[in-house]
């Protein structure tokens, strides 16, 4: 069967099959490719999309102006709208539904964006909630797919850090949708809720992929991908405790050479706390006496890292979602 996405959400992958995901990869390479060569398809012509933004973003917010841009759509970015305050979830989505073909929406909870998608009408395409970020894991994908020589069902993907926040929930569904090797690495205390772990299993076991957690970091052995995440997400403050559980879990040169593999790629998603050049970062070094957390600026800066691919790939994943949801391919 074909597959076609027009006029779905795009709330968490697992909503989506593995051919669901191939294609919109596919064609996230097809339309980076025509970027590149200058060709313009105007895609999104004639679509409003609108941006509604709860929490801070750089890349998110202007991969989707940027596709939007590039497409012929127009957008409207939202950051301090009624929702909430004056108007309710349900009226905000039922109105934003009468003017715009499609919502990005940032925020807290899994279930608001799920919400503004049943209320509004119209695809609603979630842009990082405190669960799940899906449209980070298709870029993650996509890149990998450019710098590692395998297909994604031969790749080991080690995570490490964080492992139940909505990175590691996300790279987690998205490893087992796609037939990956996905070993968490991280405390117990922070590996991923038990029953989001078992239906994953169940969906390993159609895919042939591998899901597995370890406390110890000898399990990057072999790694293809070692990715992190900061160790303290939008909305959390618990600096003291995430440093204490996470200090022998950052990613350096040692872990890197560790895996074995000096062709192993290092991953994250950005922002990232890889030295003091941000007032948190100072701060947090200051108090903590911390120069650098999840990853050192070494490994950061080193020829494995495809960090800034991996942001680019943002615009064009994004994009590509867009496209297949809402506009003319
Ligand atoms: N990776 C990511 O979502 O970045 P922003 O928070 O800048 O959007
Ligand atoms: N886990 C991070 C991801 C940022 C893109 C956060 O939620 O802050």
């Amino acid at each position: 069967m074909p597959v076609n996405l027009k006029g779905r959400s795009l709330l968490t992958l697992k909503d989506f099959t593995p051919q669901e995901i191939r294609y919109l990869l596919d064609l996230s390479h097809d339309l980076k490719s025509k970027k590149r060569a200058g060709i313009k398809n105007n895609l999104l012509e004639g679509k409003n999309v609108v941006l509604l933004f709860e929490k801070t973003s750089t890349r998110t917010r202007c991969a989707f102006e940027v596709a939007c841009f590039d497409e012929g759509a127009n957008v409207t970015f939202l950051s301090n709208s009624q929702m909430g305050k004056k108007e309710s979830l349900e009226d905000t989505a039922k109105v934003l539904g009468r003017y715009y073909d499609g919502i990005e929406y940032r925020g807290f909870k899994q279930a608001d964006v799920e919400a503004l998608a049943r209320y509004s009408g119209v695809p609603v395409w979630n842009g990082l909630t405190d669960l799940y970020h899906p449209t980070q894991i298709l870029a993650d994908f996509m890149t990998i797919e450019e710098h590692v020589n395998k297909p994604l069902k031969k790749v080991k993907f080690c995570f490490v850090g964080d492992a139940r926040n909505n990175m590691g929930n996300s790279l987690m569904i998205g490893a087992a949708k796609m037939g990956m090797d996905f070993v968490g690495i991280a405390p117990k205390s922070l590996w991923p809720a038990e029953e989001l772990v078992a239906e994953m299993m169940e969906v390993a076991k159609e895919t042939g992929a591998t899901i597995s957690f370890s406390e110890d970091t000898a399990a990057v052995e072999g790694a293809d991908v070692i990715y992190t995440d900061v160790w303290v997400s939008m909305g959390e403050s618990n600096f003291e405790e995430r440093i204490g559980l996470l200090k022998p879990y950052q990613v350096n040169a040692a872990m890197m050479k560790a895996t074995g593999n000096e062709d192993c790629i290092f991953m994250h998603c950005l922002p990232s706390f890889h030295d003091l050049e941000t007032e948190i970062g100072k701060q947090i070094g200051d108090e903590f006496g911390l120069t650098e957390m999840e990853v050192t600026d070494e490994v950061f800066r080193s020829a494995a890292s495809v960090v800034f691919d991996e942001a680019e790939n943002r615009m064009h994943t994004i994009k590509a979602v867009m496209v297949a949801t809402i506009g003319k391919q």
